[in-house]
């Protein structure tokens, strides 16, 4: 597959964000007070770090198979009462960060998804598009189970 200087600058932004989403999860992951949130996050770097290789191999030419399943959602109790502690604010801006960067990272695939020639790479950038919104989700589930939103 032969892909046009924009698709190529495309790709390189989209890895460059996919980048610091792990980075930003392992980060938040120790930083974060609930030991729930401390493995949400770790659970989400996790799945930055398949979007990156994802991203490298449609570099390379190849769209990766995607998956069909649809695993559900975790669930979360509520660590927090409804007062605010020193713990609970921190963690607050811990997610509040993470959903707003979820959201950027949604507008970037959807612009993305309208660059490109190839149907099947349009398909796989939004097919992830619709993976980081599942985040913002968890993120938002956690975050009303303890008040934060
Ligand atoms: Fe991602
Ligand atoms: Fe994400």
């Amino acid at each position: 597959m032969e892909f046009t200087e924009k698709e190529k600058t495309m790709l390189e932004e989209l890895k460059s964000h996919e980048k610091l989403c792990i980075e930003k999860y392992k980060r938040h992951s120790e930083c974060a007070n609930d030991a729930q949130l401390k493995s949400l996050f770790q659970g989400l770097s996790e799945e930055e770090s398949k979007h990156l290789s994802s991203l490298d191999q449609i570099g390379m030419g190849t769209v990766p198979p995607m998956s069909n399943e649809e695993k559900p959602l975790p669930t979360f109790t509520a660590k927090y009462k409804a007062m605010l502690s020193p713990e609970k604010t921190a963690d607050m801006y811990l997610c509040n960060d993470l959903l707003s960067g979820e959201k950027q990272v949604s507008h970037m695939y959807d612009t993305a998804t309208f660059e490109f020639r190839d149907q099947n790479v349009r398909n796989f950038l939004n097919h992830i598009q619709k993976e980081e919104q599942k985040h913002g989700k968890m993120i938002y589930d956690y975050m009303t189970a303890n008040g934060m939103y």
